[in-house]
């Protein structure tokens, strides 16, 4: 990661391979840290504004060069677009913006101001938190093993600077927050963009328990077939049969509070999804690597958790498993029994998240005396289907659970839409050979798969976040510098802002 360092002095005067300050749109005459660099720079960036070539437009930007006249050889001006639409999202995405465009320079080091904390009118506190979170999480790539084309180094110093010295200790705080939060989207992205045949139950099991040897506060329990089979959990077993590497239930704790009821995060950790029997075409089958990106949530949670030293417990259960078709493998037709005592029948192997999450939350349910469970599971194309790509579907009962994440999502920037766990659609899980069934059919699928949870767990305070959509961002879709193309880390920072209004 960046080293991500707080600077305190005037923009114009740092040393560093590119300096990054800010326009709104429709300004003529910069003032504030702009205007000082303006200066210094003799005006070069008001003839570029009346040149007309830059216009302040959102995220639009500018190169200039300083000609000896400042000790930083460039100059990015970066666009805040319309005053009015201003806010804390676009405060972190003009800074992620500007950590690609020094990464696509390769400038070894940058500095940038907090945007919107001064003609802006924003909190500086919250201001200098979305820099130092946008910076963060601009500055991502996946380290691919491939053999480097040119010598193209990545940043290695990011210095945010700050003129007036009362702000300095906020500024601090505010980096060291962000730089927590951003080790826990770090991971989760790593671990969903690593290839399937790396990033097995075996190796989350081993990122587990490496938190836990990194965190004095976290604890990793790796439970195998064995004593899978003694807890029940029939129906994460019947998924995971049909592969030659076998499964994980993983359960890492975070105890930043004792005595108190855990917040339970169950993942789904399919670590690839054929489908199983009930096989996937294989247009496009390679991404179901990101199947266990509601379990890279949960470990990267626990991490940033660990980092920011939150006074909090959670308990974290992940099911990690290959869906695989062989000999071995389970089939439709096969009726299973989850962990709670209820059987299933299999209609199609390829609905296999609900099975593994079945067992993980009848283990919440039935162990943990959770103060509330959260679940998050790329859980089905239906989900897509009704709100595409971004948009993550929530699930639950409880007015309150539903507000905090709602508004979560609002500061988070993390976009989310409730969908109803609507009771009539129970009928449609309805078996003549087992409790229930895996599969609803094919309308309303994000639903049916949510009401197939629901049957394992016995508190209303739960909520199902499926992922499906957001989780991943493909190369050439709209470009947004905060989700560079792979592995978004999606829910990270949206469940972390949730669970804060739960601190002490
Ligand atoms: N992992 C998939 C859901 C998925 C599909 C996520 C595409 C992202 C993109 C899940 O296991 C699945 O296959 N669900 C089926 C359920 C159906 C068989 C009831 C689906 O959504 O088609
Ligand atoms: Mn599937
Ligand atoms: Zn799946």
């Amino acid at each position: 990661m960046i080293d991500l360092k707080v600077l305190e002095g005037a923009i114009q005067e740092v040393e560093a391979d590119l300096i990054v300050v800010n326009l709104f749109e429709g300004v003529k005459t910069p003032g504030g840290a702009t205007g000082a660099v303006d200066k210094a720079i003799g005006g070069l960036i008001t003839r570029v504004i009346e040149s007309g070539d830059f216009k302040g437009k959102k995220l639009s930007t500018t190169l200039l060069y300083t000609f000896g006249r400042v000790k930083a050889p460039r100059v990015l001006l970066i666009g805040l677009g319309k005053k009015e639409e201003f806010d804390i999202n676009t405060v972190r995405e003009v800074a992620a913006k500007a950590a690609q465009e020094a990464k696509k320079l390769g400038v070894r080091t940058f500095a940038t101001i907090v945007h919107g904390g001064g003609a802006g009118g924003l909190d500086f506190k919250e201001a200098a938190y979305a820099t130092a979170e946008g910076t963060l999480l601009g500055a991502y790539s996946y380290k691919a093993e491939k053999k480097q084309s040119e010598e193209k180094k990545e940043p290695e110093t990011a210095f945010i600077v700050e003129f007036n010295k009362s702000n300095i200790e906020v500024l601090e705080s505010a980096v060291k927050k962000a730089i927590g939060v951003a080790k826990g989207v770090y991971l989760a992205r790593d671990l969903v963009n690593l290839p399937p045949n790396v990033a097995s139950p075996l190796y989350l099991a081993e990122v587990a328990e490496k938190l836990d040897k990194e965190y004095k506060k976290v604890k990793t329990t790796v439970y195998n077939e064995k004593d899978m089979e003694k807890f029940g959990m029939g129906a994460f077993l019947a998924v995971a049969q049909g592969s030659a590497i076998p499964p994980r239930f993983i359960v890492i704790e975070y105890e930043g509070a004792k005595n108190k009821k855990p917040v339970v995060l169950a993942g789904k950790g399919i670590t690839f999804d054929t489908g199983g029997i009930s096989l996937k075409p294989s247009q496009d089958m390679w991404k179901m690597k990101f199947d266990m990106a509601g379990a890279a949530v949960v470990l990267g949670t626990i991490k940033a958790a660990a980092e920011l030293n939150l006074p909090i417990r959670i308990v974290g259960l992940v099911g990690a498993t290959y869906n695989m078709p062989d000999g071995n493998a389970y089939r439709p037709g096969d009726v299973v029994k989850a962990m709670n005592g209820k059987t299933i029948e299999i209609i199609s192997t390829d609905a296999e998240g609900r099975l593994v999450l079945a067992d993980l939350l009848s283990y919440a349910s039935m162990k943990l005396e959770p103060e509330m469970i959260v679940d998050f599971a790329t859980l089905t194309g239906a989900c897509i289907v009704a709100l595409g790509l971004e948009i993550a579907g929530l699930f639950t009962d409880d007015e309150e659970l539903k507000e905090k994440i709602e508004k979560a999502s609002k500061y988070t920037g993390e976009p989310i839409w409730q969908l109803p766990l609507y009771k009539n659609y129970r009928e449609l899980l309805k078996s003549d050979f087992a409790d229930l069934k895996n599969s609803g059919g094919r309308w309303a699928g994000a639903i049916t798969a949510a009401l197939f949870l629901k049957e394992f767990v016995d508190t209303d305070k739960w909520a199902h976040i499926d992922i499906a959509g957001p989780t991943w961002r493909d190369r050439g879709y709209p470009e947004n510098p905060l989700l560079p193309p792979g592995a978004t880390g999606y829910g990270i920072r949206l469940i972390l802002k949730a669970l804060e209004g739960m601190e002490a």
